[in-house]
């Protein structure tokens, strides 16, 4: 085989693999379940660490709907921060590949919303602006709960 066939062949690997790569990141590891939503497949322990997130966010919902009825903006602002852009910096590569497009963007437009719901509350603003933001996000965790449920690949751990 000739120099120029090889490269050429080569090339056109590599154009396969990142075609590969990017079908992969934007589908997730999904597939449709019985009750019409995408179930993304994940090991139980990976589906264990993203509930246990969501469960933090639902705790932060009711810390901020407390503290917008006491008044107490500094506890608002706290509890948005702690669901916020930071919470969402850890997770590791293996299962954000696992994550379907659309559903990493939803997932970080809700903590990027606990950002500006905490500077939100920092800034003075009244109760009736923070319900509204809070009530934007809750639209938010309500539409992809309608759209997505977890399905594991590996029997739970006993
Ligand atoms: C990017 C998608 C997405 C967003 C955004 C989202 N969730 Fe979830 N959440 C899920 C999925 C998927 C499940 C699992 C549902 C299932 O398997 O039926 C879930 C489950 C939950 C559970 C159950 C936890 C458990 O232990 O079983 C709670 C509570 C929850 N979410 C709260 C929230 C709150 C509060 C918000 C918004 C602040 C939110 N979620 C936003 C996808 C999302």
């Amino acid at each position: 085989m000739s120099t120029r066939v090889l490269s050429v062949a080569a090339i056109a690997l590599w154009f396969v693999t990142i075609g590969v790569a990017i079908f992969f990141f934007i589908r997730g590891q999904t597939r449709v379940a019985p009750d019409g939503r995408t179930a993304v497949l994940l090991a139980s322990d990976e589906r264990d660490l993203v509930l246990a997130e969501m469960r933090s966010m639902l705790e932060t919902v009711q810390v901020v709907v407390d503290g917008v009825k006491a008044g107490d903006m500094e506890r608002v602002a706290k509890a948005a921060r702690a669901s916020g852009m930071a919470a969402a910096a850890d997770v590791n590569p293996a299962l954000m590949a696992k994550l379907p497009i659309e559903f990493k963007r939803l997932g970080l437009s809700v903590h990027r919303r606990f950002d500006e719901i905490a500077a939100t509350a920092g800034s003075g603003a009244s109760r009736e602006q923070l319900l509204a933001s809070l009530g934007t996000q809750l639209s938010a965790c309500v539409a992809c709960h309608a759209s997505y449920r977890l399905d594991t690949t590996t029997p739970a751990a006993k």
